[in-house]
């Protein structure tokens, strides 16, 4: 049997992550995929940054895009990052070449995920995504694959785990948030722009993705209503605190009579519940549903090695065959915040 080659573009915290368990997890990827998957080329800026990979036998290509178009690849693994610029080119190369494409990459999909889509299909190939949520949370599998025979009332988690990194070691240290956005960088959890986790636009990302998914709804970031954790002081957590209240930055999407509503912002939620135990990197995304009432998943939503894990399994799955549509043909209506504003005054 042929191998499926891997192009890697972008080599960075999940990119290096990801060609190292590539390679640790060989024998076992083999048996999960039937047939064996290589990493044969890859791409990042920096050609003589020490990544600790063993890169001998592999393509290095200035430009990820040549990557995309080149040979010598079956599969574009785009772990660059950003909504245009350099991950959008490598994409759309990849895909007009028709080669399969896994990405991390919410900020692109959030953008220009529908369209991107349309062109895998039109290629025959896929477009997956799983780390693009939730990081090592499988909550696309979940929501495609587990939750078919159900109705989806409402879906909403901590989606950002430089967040909720942030403010647990604000809460339990008594720490500043530019000390703790400052460790959020140095581990790799945070975005190359942090305004996007601290702000709320990261959050955003994710959820419109999960709406789509949850709802067959269109993919609109911007109809989501966002108000990040900046402006969080340790006295609002510790006033929080005094109440029996822990803050959490949530992203929210629920039917509504006017149709499904999409928002982000911090909530005061009671330090008894579930949500409130989940502390540090961790997301958890909880999915109400007719037949299932409540599931939550909670597990790490940041960080090379848990990135790497749902990116892998996405590249098992293109390996095996296992091709989906990325996302489904829009039926749901969307409440725009400001129709939502105008409707309610
Ligand atoms: P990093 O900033 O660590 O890595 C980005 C990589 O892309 C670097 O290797 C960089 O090269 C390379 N790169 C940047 N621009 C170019 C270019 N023009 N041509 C070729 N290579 C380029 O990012 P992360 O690994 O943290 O994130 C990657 C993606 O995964 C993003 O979409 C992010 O949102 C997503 N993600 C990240 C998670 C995390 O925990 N970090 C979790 C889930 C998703 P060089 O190294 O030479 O600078
Ligand atoms: N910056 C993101 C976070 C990475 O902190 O959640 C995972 O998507």
């Amino acid at each position: 049997t042929q191998s499926l080659r891997l192009g890697v573009a972008g080599l960075g915290t999940v990119g290096s992550a990801v060609v190292r368990m590539v390679e640790r997890r060989a024998a076992t990827l083999t048996d999960a995929a039937g047939r064996p998957i290589r990493v044969t080329a890859v791409s990042a800026r920096d050609r003589t940054r020490d990544r600790g990979l063993a890169l001998a036998d592999v393509a290095w290509f200035e430009d990820p895009v040549a990557l995309a178009r080149s040979g010598e690849v079956d599969c574009v693994v785009e772990l660059i990052g950003g909504a245009e610029g350099a991950a959008r080119a490598t994409v759309e190369a990849a895909l007009a070449a028709g080669k399969h494409v896994v990405t991390a990459n919410k900020a692109l999909l959030a953008r220009h995920g529908a369209a991107l889509a349309r062109a895998a299909e039109a290629a025959g190939v896929a477009l997956a995504f799983e780390a693009s949520a939730a990081g090592g949370i499988p909550v696309v599998k979940t929501l495609r694959e587990a939750l078919a025979g159900n109705r989806i009332s409402r879906i909403y988690g901590i989606l950002n785990g430089t967040c909720n990194y942030i403010l647990s070691r604000m809460e339990l240290e008594g720490l500043t948030f530019e000390a703790c956005l400052k460790d959020a960088q140095a581990l790799g959890y945070a975005e190359a722009d942090p305004t996007f986790d601290v702000e709320g636009y990261d959050t955003a990302h994710k959820l419109a993705l999960l709406t789509s998914l949850a709802f067959g709804s269109e993919i609109d970031a911007d109809g989501v209503s966002v108000e990040g954790i900046s402006a969080i002081t340790p006295l609002d957590l510790r006033m929080a605190d005094e109440l029996g209240y822990r803050i959490k930055l949530l992203g929210v999407a629920e039917t509504t009579p006017a149709g499904i509503e999409q928002r982000v912002h911090p909530t005061m939620v009671p330090k008894s519940s579930a949500i409130a135990q989940v502390m540090g990197v961790t997301n958890a995304v909880t999915i109400d549903t007719d037949a299932l009432r409540e599931l939550t998943l909670i597990g790490p939503g940041a960080g090379g090695e848990a990135t790497a894990s749902a990116v892998v399994a996405d590249i098992a799955d293109v390996a095996a065959g296992r091709l989906v549509p990325a996302f489904g043909r829009p039926a749901a209506a969307l409440v725009h915040p400001r129709r939502a504003e105008m409707q309610r005054h």
